[in-house]
Parts: C-alpha cells; sequence; structure tokens
C-alpha cells in the first residue's frame, strides 16, 4: 500500500492512502512529449516520474506504466512484446521536406538521384520513402539517405542537417522538427522548397501501457485517472498554446519564437486515429525491412490498439 502524510494544522500527521506514483517514459528533448510533462505538473501535482526513453523502456523495465513514442517505435517493439498497447494520440505531426533550390529542386520528383539528409528505422527514414514513393513514385534506389544529427538553434554545429543543406553536402531534408524550420531559416525563405502531404505521412505520436499493466485494477484506474488530465492538457496545446510555450520552451530547449513558427506543424486533438490500423499495416512492412523480419498480419497489429482505457477515460465526463 502506497500511504501519503498530509500534514495538518498544529503538527498532527493524517496517513492516508493514495495512488502509487506512475512512472512514464518518453524522449526528453522532443516537442510531442510536452504535453505529459504539463499533464504531470498543473494536474497531477508533480506525482509521476517522467524518464527519458519511450516503447523500447516499456517494454524492458516493468516499473514503467506508460510510454510515448512514434508509431514507428512501437511497430519495432510490438514484434517481440505482443502485450504493447496504444491507448491514446498525444500529437500528429506531418513531416515536411526542405530543399535546397540551388539542388534545381522544384517538385517532389526533382529529388531524384538526390541526396536526403535523414535517419533510417526512425519515423522520419519511413517518412521519407513513402512519401516520395506514394507521391512521386520514386524509390528508394532513386535517391540517396545520408544520415546526420537534428539541431534546435543556429548557428548548428558542421554534422547537423541544416549545416549539410547550406554546405551542399545534401540536397534537401525530411527530418521532425524544429530541425526543418531550422533549416528553413539557416538558409533563407526565398532558397529553399518546402514540401508537406499529410495524406502522405504524418508522425502519428502515441501513448502505450502494456496488457499487464492495464489488467492490474489499481494501475489501470491511475492510467485512467492520467489519460482523463492529459486530454485537459491537450485541450490547452491545442487552443491557449500561449499559456504553455515558455514551460515547452525551457523543457525541449527549443527558443519562443521557433517554437511558435512549428507548433501548427502539431497537431494535439488527441483521441485514436481512425485509420491507426491502416497506417500500422502499412508501415510496418518498412520496419520489418529494416529489422529484417517478415511484416505482421493486419490481424496481429490489431491487439496493438487498445481504445477501451480511453473509452473508461470519457466514460466519466468532463
Ligand atoms: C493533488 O493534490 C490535491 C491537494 O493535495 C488533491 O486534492 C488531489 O487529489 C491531488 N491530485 C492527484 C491527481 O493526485
Ligand atoms: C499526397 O500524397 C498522396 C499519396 O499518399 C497523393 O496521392 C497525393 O497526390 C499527394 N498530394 C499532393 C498535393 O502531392
Amino acid at each position: 500500500m502506497h500511504i501519503k502524510q498530509v500534514h495538518l494544522l498544529g503538527g498532527l500527521f493524517l496517513t492516508v492512502p493514495t495512488l502509487a506514483a506512475l512512472k512514464i517514459a518518453a524522449a526528453l528533448n522532443v516537442i510531442e512529449y510536452a504535453p505529459l510533462l504539463v499533464t504531470n505538473q498543473d494536474y497531477f501535482n508533480n506525482t509521476a516520474t517522467i524518464i527519458n526513453g519511450g516503447v523500447a523502456s516499456i517494454v524492458s523495465d516493468t516499473s514503467v506504466d506508460l510510454a510515448a513514442n512514434a508509431e514507428t517505435q512501437a511497430l519495432r517493439q510490438y514484434r517481440n512484446n505482443p502485450s504493447l498497447r496504444v491507448i491514446w494520440n498525444v500529437a500528429q505531426v506531418p513531416y515536411r521536406i526542405v530543399a535546397n533550390k540551388k539542388s534545381k529542386i522544384s517538385t517532389l520528383s526533382d529529388l531524384k538521384g538526390k541526396k536526403i539528409g535523414t535517419i533510417q528505422g526512425t519515423s522520419a527514414g519511413y517518412f521519407i520513402e513513402h512519401y516520395l514513393l506514394t507521391a512521386a513514385n520514386l524509390k528508394p534506389s532513386d535517391y540517396k539517405i545520408i544520415s546526420g544529427s537534428d539541431c534546435r538553434a543556429s548557428p548548428c554545429g558542421s554534422n547537423t542537417f541544416p549545416s549539410m543543406l547550406s554546405k551542399g553536402t545534401i540536397d534537401a531534408i525530411g527530418f521532425w522538427e524544429p530541425t526543418i524550420e531550422v533549416a528553413i531559416q539557416t538558409l533563407g525563405e526565398q532558397n529553399v522548397v518546402v514540401f508537406q502531404n499529410r495524406t502522405a505521412y504524418r508522425e502519428i505520436y502515441n501513448l502505450h501501457s502494456t496488457a499487464e499493466k492495464l489488467r492490474d485494477p489499481k494501475k489501470r484506474k491511475e492510467i485512467v485517472q492520467f489519460l482523463r488530465q492529459l486530454i485537459k492538457a491537450q485541450k490547452i496545446f491545442d487552443e491557449d498554446p500561449t499559456k504553455v510555450y515558455s514551460r515547452v520552451s525551457k523543457a525541449v530547449n527549443v527558443g519562443v519564437p521557433l517554437l511558435q513558427k512549428v507548433w501548427p506543424v502539431h497537431d494535439w486533438k488527441g483521441g485514436i486515429p481512425g485509420d491507426l490500423l491502416d497506417v500500422l499495416e502499412e508501415e510496418d512492412k518498412y520496419v520489418a525491412k529494416v529489422d529484417n523480419r517478415a511484416a505482421a498480419s493486419r490481424d496481429k497489429l490489431k491487439n496493438l490498439i487498445d481504445p477501451t482505457v480511453l473509452e473508461e477515460a470519457l466514460k466519466e465526463g468532463f
């Protein structure tokens, strides 16, 4: 039993039962994770512990109750950890490609034969492959992928994508924010062309738990409570973001003006996307190739999504 001592007037202590603290894993340097931080601070008395990690943490460490990550990493982990569950969407982000006009690029098809900065095996790696194939009919053999690092404020280090783009080491970048916006600002808006197509790809950054955690009635109750508060926090992110800019800025080390600029690329409406299973089925073919395995069936992937936690959270009303 977890207990908490409440300090009463006159120095008396009253011992009351409380819920066990939740442990949450997320990459602490991405904008997408920020609603979890704000939920913990504003609605959870900071009682949850948020550690740096993601779905890899929740499947390897049973003390972790919740984990946030893009759909790509969930697919990588689900293969060997079939108890992983998506319970809610934190953010959807239609990634962008920024290309240098000097490389004679004006349409997506012009990326044929070009060098594109991204990281294979990540959501950005899939974004490039899927977007170029479905919207421009370009196969991976039609362009060259070059690895690099992110940059969240100029001046960017020499091995970062924005520096590589301005030096001409690469012709375009396909990556998450704010690196794309930093590259646009580094080269100057008039010198770049930006491609974005939400139908072709948007990152689906979800909150996950495991079947074991969700079977434990006490733990499940805490998770439902957390989700109820997260829904409130995301409403602020969506409708009134000026309230959170400065905190998010400090948390992920992205200056407020840059954060404001990339905010519209992020969709905080939450829920569980209606086409999530379709996206997972299509994307698992890519993840399977990167991880050198067979793609999972739609039937198997169906179990990765558990809408019942959200149903319970909504039942209590707001
Ligand atoms: C936060 O603290 C207040 C006051 O101590 C308490 O009433 C509330 O139930 C707590 N909320 C959570 C989620 O622990
Ligand atoms: C966006 O991508 C889809 C494929 O996913 C494609 O059918 C559509 O034509 C693209 N739209 C534009 C404006 O390129």
